[in-house]
């Protein structure tokens, strides 16, 4: 379906934006690839990384907080990946404005940029598991990207444009997450390596999944879908001991804004989530526009009260497949 199609994504000099343009250009012949970002210097390395198919790579030095930059970049583009993002929760919780600029006004930007833009036809914005009830200013303006996203599809009229979601959480061995802290402890020699709390779970997804979640979300979407995986999860204590074998575990304590167990569906979405063979969707709360009552064909609805949540998942990994997992190259990045 990518075949011929110009796509843009922003913040496509990142980790998923990386995975993504190496997934596309392994699977598909696109027209064009534009990534649309501030940083000179990560587009430089990009354009190196991609030279042998520089005819169809255009870099757009851009900030999503600039709707007229935006809007000219989406010239005769058909889809729209939108992965950027500030994403460190102490640097939102210290810096409160330039999240709310960066996730919050840059995806109103998008949202108007792309109404006004007739060559589109699909958005699909990243989100996270933090923006689920969210305890953290980075998960409170990731949850009200996400709404302006889905209620995007209630202005497109008659237009073939859908706007959906694709939400996962940590990505196993991206930047600041559990598996490169340890390493760094068991880099350094460290025979011991802390647990914030030993009940803590989490979701094991990599990021070649959450690229393929984005694929899919670009072929099935009708407009207002939240995209989910269906992924196993792990307790953190099985980690350290996958990693350290009989390693020392001290209890350090939750830190500020951090969850047990990370939630991708909650008791209230389970109204309007759908259960297919390898994801969730769930649908909008609200049918502001035609077709926003479309379920996808496959699902089955999940009973009332449902939670998908790291900590009440059927599917575990022991330690032992932890390890095995953690030999793949694509963990550290
Ligand atoms: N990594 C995870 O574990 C994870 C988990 C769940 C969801 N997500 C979501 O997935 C998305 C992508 O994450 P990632 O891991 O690829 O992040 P990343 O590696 O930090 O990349 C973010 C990209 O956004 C660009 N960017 C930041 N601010 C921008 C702005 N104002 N305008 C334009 N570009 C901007 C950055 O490039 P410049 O600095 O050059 O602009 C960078 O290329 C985010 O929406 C994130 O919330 C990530």
């Amino acid at each position: 379906m990518l075949n011929g199609k110009t796509i843009l994504i922003t913040g496509g000099t990142g980790s998923f934006g990386n995975h993504f343009v190496d997934y596309v250009l392994k699977h598909y012949t696109p027209k064009k690839i534009i990534i649309y970002s501030r940083d000179e210097f990560k587009q430089f390395n990009m354009a190196n990384k991609y030279k042998e198919y520089k005819d169809i790579f255009r870099f757009f030095i851009g900030d999503v907080r600039d709707k007229e930059r935006f809007t000219r970049a989406l010239n005769g583009v058909d889809y729209v990946i939108h992965a950027a993002a500030l994403k460190q929760v102490p640097a939102c919780e210290y810096n409160p404005m330039e999240a709310v600029k960066t996730n919050i006004n840059g995806a109103m930007n998008i949202v108007d940029a792309v109404l006004d833009s007739p060559s589109v036809k699909k958005v699909v914005a990243l989100s996270t598991d933090k923006a689920v009830n969210p305890v953290n200013l980075y998960g409170g303006t990731k949850l009200v990207s996400d709404k302006l996203f889905i209620a995007a599809n209630s202005y497109v009229g008659d237009r073939d444009l859908t706007f959906s979601v694709v939400r996962y959480g940590n990505v196993a061995g991206s930047r600041g997450s559990v598996i490169p802290f340890f390493q760094n402890i068991i880099d350094n020699g460290g025979r011991e390596l802390p647990i914030t709390d030993y009940r803590m779970t989490r979701f094991w997804i990599s990021l070649e999944q959450g690229v393929e979640l984005v694929i899919k979300a670009l072929q099935d979407s009708h407009g207002g879908e939240t995209f989910i995986s269906k992924i196993p999860s792990f307790k953190i204590t099985d980690l350290a001991q996958a990693m350290l074998p009989g390693c020392e575990m001290p209890e350090v304590g939750i830190r500020e804004g951090e969850k047990l167990h990370e939630i991708m569906v909650t008791k209230e979405d389970s109204a309007t989530t759908y259960e297919y063979d390898k994801h969730y969707i769930i649908y909008p709360h609200y049918s502001w526009w035609a077709g926003s009552s479309k379920v996808l064909s496959g699902g089955k609805k999940v009973p009332e009260g449902f939670e998908y949540s790291s900590g009440n998942n059927k599917e575990w990994l022991s330690v032992e497949q932890i390890q095995e997992l953690l030999k793949s190259k694509d963990i550290f990045h």
